[in-house]
């Protein structure tokens, strides 16, 4: 299996850091690439880091994902909830998938607890702040090497 893993990042956190503090922390989506860069290099995993404010791009790099990756890392923001296209695009992909959300989403907005990306992830990272990318990429390291041992 391919050891190109894709961290995709949904609207508006390009505005990590400075967007709701007290929700989403002071960490910017810049310490979040720097961080999986450094754990992915110590994992040999190839990284692929993007955020778009654009559902097509998401799926775009999706399609991308699905001819040379060997899983994705997505935290999708508020298309988590509405995005029917995002989920079609990730049932689309036979490689692992985690699913991370910075803050804990079922403390919050009723509308925030439902996921339609949950429907296809393989796991979900909730409310663990941005180390929740790290854990993320440390299962799909994981699940790779197990897949290279069958
Ligand atoms: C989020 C949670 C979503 O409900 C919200 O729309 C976001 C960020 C999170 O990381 O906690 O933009 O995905």
């Amino acid at each position: 299996m391919s050891r190109i893993v894709f961290v995709l990042n949904g609207p508006n956190l390009n505005l990590l850091g400075k967007r709701q503090p007290h929700i989403y922390g002071h960490e910017t989506l810049a310490d979040v690439e720097r961080d999986c860069r450094a754990l992915a290099k110590e994992l040999k995993l190839e990284l692929r880091f993007h955020q778009s404010n654009r559902e097509y791009e998401i799926i775009d790099w999706i399609h991308e994902a699905r001819a040379a990756a060997g899983g994705i890392v997505i935290n999708p923001a508020a298309f988590t909830h509405t995005s029917v296209a995002i989920l079609d695009a990730l049932n689309a992909c036979e490689f692992p998938i985690i699913e991370v959300h910075i803050s804990n989403v079922h403390r919050r907005e009723p509308f925030r607890h439902h996921s339609y990306v949950s429907l296809r992830a393989d796991g979900v990272i909730a409310g663990l702040g941005i180390q929740g990318y790290e854990l993320a990429l440390r299962r799909l390291a994981w699940l790779i090497d197990e897949e290279k041992k069958t």
